[in-house]
């Protein structure tokens, strides 16, 4: 019994936010394998995606950039993960990442996802027609009130300018399918272990949830690709 206490006051905690998504569920599942204690955040309409952790996870049910859920959900947490999306024209993506900057533990560990169209320094290669794409797409999502490319830019460099103790992980195009093990990682985008441009989605979710250990990765912005991938592997067997 005392053991089980003293077990429990050592468990770290974590909260997940944007934990009902695709990615979100697997970092929970990652983060409990890992005895993590979860704390939950996504909206009350989807809270029944997350029916499977019922009894082991704690839920806050919420927007997840209204400031009140937010800091009620991150109290006394050890550490953040956060899915960040551009969805809707309000300022989504933005308004989560500066609600976790403002009321998460200054120690804690902030993990935050988004996609490798972000750049932290410009030195990032792009090709012209990745470029193209997004800045068409940015402004029809835009124009149809679907979603806010630039705000999840707004977001990373609200992260990349504070001195907390973060991380942001840049996904490639993701994929379904069992684990291959933890993605591989570059500081930019266009680096040759990048050009396969893939990863399975649990492996993106694991990356997330070993980056809370991960002190190297603190104030870094990691682009990431499968372990098994082409690229990946060319680059394992030239080192
Ligand atoms: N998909 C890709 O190919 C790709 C590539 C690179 C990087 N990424 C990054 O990976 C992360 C998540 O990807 P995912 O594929 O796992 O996404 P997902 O399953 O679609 O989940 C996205 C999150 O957005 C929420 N959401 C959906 N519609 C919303 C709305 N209208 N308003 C507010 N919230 C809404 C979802 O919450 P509900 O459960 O409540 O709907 C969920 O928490 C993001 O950071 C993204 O930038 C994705």
């Amino acid at each position: 019994m005392i053991f089980s206490i003293q077990l429990w006051c050592r468990m770290k905690k974590v909260c997940i936010v944007g934990a009902s998504g695709k990615l979100g569920r697997y970092m929970v599942r990652h983060a409990l394998d890992r005895g993590y204690g979860v704390h939950a955040v996504c909206r009350e309409r989807s809270a029944a995606k997350l029916d499977e952790f019922k009894g082991r996870i704690t839920l806050f049910p919420g927007h997840t950039c209204d400031r009140e859920v937010i800091k009620n959900a991150v109290e006394g947490c050890d550490g953040v993960l956060a899915v960040l999306v551009p969805w809707g024209v309000n300022r989504y993506a933005s308004g989560t990442a500066q609600a976790i900057l403002d009321y998460a533990r200054p120690a804690a560990r902030l993990v935050f996802s988004c996609g490798w169209h972000i750049t932290r320094d410009g030195q990032d290669v792009y090709s012209r027609t990745f470029l193209s794409a997004l800045k068409i797409v940015g402004w029809i999502m835009r124009f149809v009130r679907f979603a806010e490319i630039d705000d999840q830019v707004r977001a990373c460099h609200r992260i990349f300018a504070s001195n907390t103790r973060w991380t942001v992980v840049r996904g490639s195009d993701l994929e379904e399918g069992e684990s291959q093990g933890l993605p591989v990682w570059s500081k930019h985008v266009g680096d040759p272990i990048l050009a396969s441009n893939l990863t399975r989605r649990v492996d993106f979710a694991l990356f997330m949830v070993e980056a809370l250990e991960n002190d190297d990765l603190i104030q870094q912005a990691p682009a990431i690709v499968g372990c098994k991938t082409r690229s990946a592997l060319a680059f394992n067997m030239d080192t």
